[in-house]
């Protein structure tokens, strides 16, 4: 039987001692929609005006804390479940988070917003047809799974299930990198700032 440590530091002490209200920002959406992009300039804004933000990237945990995890249904969601309880222990921590995840399974991500205040929580679509990914691929990875190098690929041969309530949809087919950086900042300034 494990007995989790009770919390000694309040909420409102974290609130205060940070000076900001802790968010997770989880975008989901196809590999090459623009997640990471958009994910590292949010964080950029965020530290610019003085915010504790940091972003958690696909590339990065898949080469670190979850390098022993394949592109399997089951691997994936374990992916996604990890990086859930590392974005509650960074909300515990008063921090804003940005995640950056295919994260393609609707359990999933229903699953991160179970784990956290629902105030403290809001799923992002980066909404881009799989074609204009596809004819973009930026890391080359939609070619080597159309010639069958790599298996499983999100789009390709492993599914995406789009979101049904997301709290912002961002058309990045449509809209300029600017544009949805603008949209996500308006969103969430009122949501991580203190009251004066
Ligand atoms: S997730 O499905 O488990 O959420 P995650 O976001 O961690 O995926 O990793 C996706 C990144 O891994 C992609 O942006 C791409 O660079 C790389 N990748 C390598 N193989 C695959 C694959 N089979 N399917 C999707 N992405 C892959």
């Amino acid at each position: 039987m494990i007995y989790p440590l009770e919390e000694t530091i309040s909420r409102d002490q974290r609130i205060t001692a940070m000076h900001q209200l802790p968010f997770v920002v989880w975008m989901t959406g196809l590999s090459g929609s623009g997640k990471s992009t958009l994910a590292v300039a949010l964080e950029k804004s965020l530290i610019e005006k003085g915010f504790k933000a940091f972003m958690l990237d696909g590339d990065t945990i898949r080469t670190g804390l979850n390098k022993d995890l394949s592109f399997s249904e089951s691997d994936r969601r374990e992916n996604i479940r990890r990086i859930g309880e590392v974005c509650k222990l960074m909300n515990n921590a008063g921090l804003i988070v940005i995640t950056s995840f295919i994260s393609p399974f609707r359990s999933e991500r229903d699953l991160i917003r179970s784990l956290l205040p629902p105030s403290d929580f809001a799923e992002v679509f980066v909404n881009a047809s799989l074609e204009s990914c596809e004819k973009r691929d930026v890391k080359g990875l939609y070619k080597k799974a159309r010639q069958g190098i790599i298996s499983e690929f999100t789009g390709i041969d492993s599914p995406y299930e789009t979101p049904l309530h997301p709290e912002i949809i961002l058309n990045t087919d449509k809209e300029t990198e600017s544009e949805s950086l603008s949209h996500l900042m308006n969103f969430l300034l009122p949501k991580i700032s203190l009251a004066l």
